[in-house]
């Protein structure tokens, strides 16, 4: 049995009416779409959950790689694919 956890990206989709500088404000809730597509079409086995604060709110959207890996900033939509690659450059987990 592997009990290793499976990578997840963790998306801030916090958003908080009427003020800026939320990631949900910020289109996160796009990313995250755009995440599970390019995840699926290469095959990966990494999950992306919607999640609360980061505490990064000001350089949002952003997103925790899940375990061991960074927080990543400005994170839009159209960045997905590019998002996934520099994880996978980067990323230090074993699927
Ligand atoms: S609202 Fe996303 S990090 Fe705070």
């Amino acid at each position: 049995m592997n009990d290793k956890p499976n990578p997840t990206l963790l998306v801030c989709t916090h958003r908080r009416l009427g003020a800026t500088g939320s990631c949900g404000a910020g289109g996160s809730e796009e990313l995250s779409d755009a995440l599970r597509l390019g995840i699926a079409a290469r095959g990966l086995g990494w999950g992306v959950t919607e999640t609360g604060c980061l505490g990064h709110c000001l350089h949002g959207p952003n997103l925790k790689a899940a375990p061991n890996g960074p927080i990543l900033h400005d994170c839009r939509a159209e960045h997905s694919d590019a998002l996934i690659e520099r994880l996978l450059a980067g990323w230090p987990v074993k699927p």
